[in-house]
């Protein structure tokens, strides 16, 4: 039984909890996500708790600063099983203070008084899966919900939460500027305090893929992607990473802990972790499975992550979360070429995407990398 809580740390550390199952699967899905009806959740989140026990050895000393529930489809978890998990951790580990803990839900799966019942479990971020505002759309997209039920969920989100956020995705097959400026005046008006937003990709394995659905033409999905971010600018939505917006402090501080190389665990299957200690850099996955990555491995993680947010990679930090230098990384010819057609922007101590070179990063991320 572990009681001892350790050092406390003072860097941003999160736990990722991750629970596989939908009541159906999305045609443009390819997060690992099985739709299964026949499963013993208290079971499951037994197994969960072990996993957290084990990370602890490891993690002791840290101060865990936000827990996200994601998926799959989170919100099908019983609210007492989500209490028993927060309150694990909460005896556990040191807590900060104002710790972010989020939820993932689908509208479909907002039965009576369920929002209020995560509240009372200890969710105090809830990120509600949207993905379109009209009939059609949603059925294209294979989701289970209406519109009806999604505008009744979000009415009690935003009822029952002070912090929460919305899912669309857009850049549809055909969708025109005209339908999404609509779409996103409406998503803006709700007054989410966080919104993400993704540009449909047709991933391999499915069912999209198998019928070969196309993704919008390139000009078309970038004057849109334009649109969004001085649309909600305006709106006093920060774009602080390329697909999400943020309304000031509300940056998801859960993400954000990702893409700046900070510590964090993930239980369940298909979560992963890493956990950098004073000798060693691990990659952790399911069933407690620990994996050694060299520097040089997390330094091009970092570099893809990093560069998804505005506010770019600083050097400093780059050498703190992975032991090199971000010089040794990238190529220099190929910074400097990327600088001079403005894709990327570098200073004496970070180096970032423009506005044009966000919507295409894995382009320049692959001349980048060394
Ligand atoms: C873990 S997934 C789903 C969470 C939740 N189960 C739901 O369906 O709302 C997180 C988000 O990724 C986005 N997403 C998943 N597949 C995508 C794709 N192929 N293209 C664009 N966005 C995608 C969706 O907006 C989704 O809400
Ligand atoms: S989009 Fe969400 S609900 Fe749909 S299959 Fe993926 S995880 Fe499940």
């Amino acid at each position: 039984m572990i009681r001892n809580k350790g050092i406390k740390g003072t860097t941003p550390f999160g736990i990722y909890i991750h629970w596989p199952y939908c009541i159906s699967k999305c045609p443009y899905c390819d997060f690992y996500s099985q739709v299964r009806k026949d499963i013993n959740q208290e079971n499951i989140i037994d197994d969960y708790i072990k996993e957290l026990n084990f990370y602890h050895q490891l993690t002791s000393t840290e101060t865990v600063s936000s827990i996200f529930f994601g998926g799959g489809t989170p919100s099908l978890i019983s609210p007492l099983l989500i209490e028993k998990i927060i309150n694990h951790i909460i005896k556990t580990w040191h807590t900060q203070k104002n710790i972010e803990i989020s939820l993932e839900a689908n509208p479909n799966t907002d039965k009576k008084n369920l929002f209020k019942d995560l509240k009372r479990a200890g969710i105090n971020r809830l990120s509600l899966g949207v993905q379109a505002l009209n009939e059609q759309d949603l059925r294209f997209l294979g989701r289970t919900h209406s519109l009806t039920d999604a505008l009744k969920s979000i009415d009690t989100v935003l009822q029952t939460f002070e912090n929460h956020s919305m899912d669309l995705i857009y850049a549809r097959p055909e969708q025109k500027l005209s339908t999404w400026e609509k779409e996103l005046e409406q998503a803006a008006n709700f007054g989410f305090k966080h919104l993400s937003l993704y540009q449909l990709t047709i991933e391999e394995g499915t069912t999209f893929a198998k019928k070969q659905i196309q993704t919008l033409d390139e000009q078309t999905a970038r004057q849109l992607f334009n649109f969004t971010n001085n649309y909600l600018k305006k709106q006093n939505y920060k774009h602080y990473e390329v697909s999400n917006y943020a309304q000031p402090q509300y940056e998801s501080k859960h993400n954000l802990l990702y893409w700046q190389g900070n510590n964090y665990i993930g239980i369940g299957p298909s979560a992963h972790g890493r956990i950098k200690t004073q000798t060693h850099i691990y990659a952790t996955t399911y069933r407690c499975n620990l994996e050694e990555l060299t520097p040089e491995e997390r330094a091009e993680e970092l570099l893809i992550t990093g560069l998804r947010l505005k506010q770019g990679i600083t050097y400093d930090n780059f050498e703190k979360k992975c032991g090199i230098k971000l010089e040794q990384v990238i190529n220099p010819t190929q910074k400097q070429e990327l600088e001079r057609l403005k894709f990327i922007r570098s200073t004496s101590n970070k180096i970032y995407l423009t506005r044009k070179g966000l919507p295409v990063m894995n382009t320049i991320l692959q001349e980048l990398i060394r």
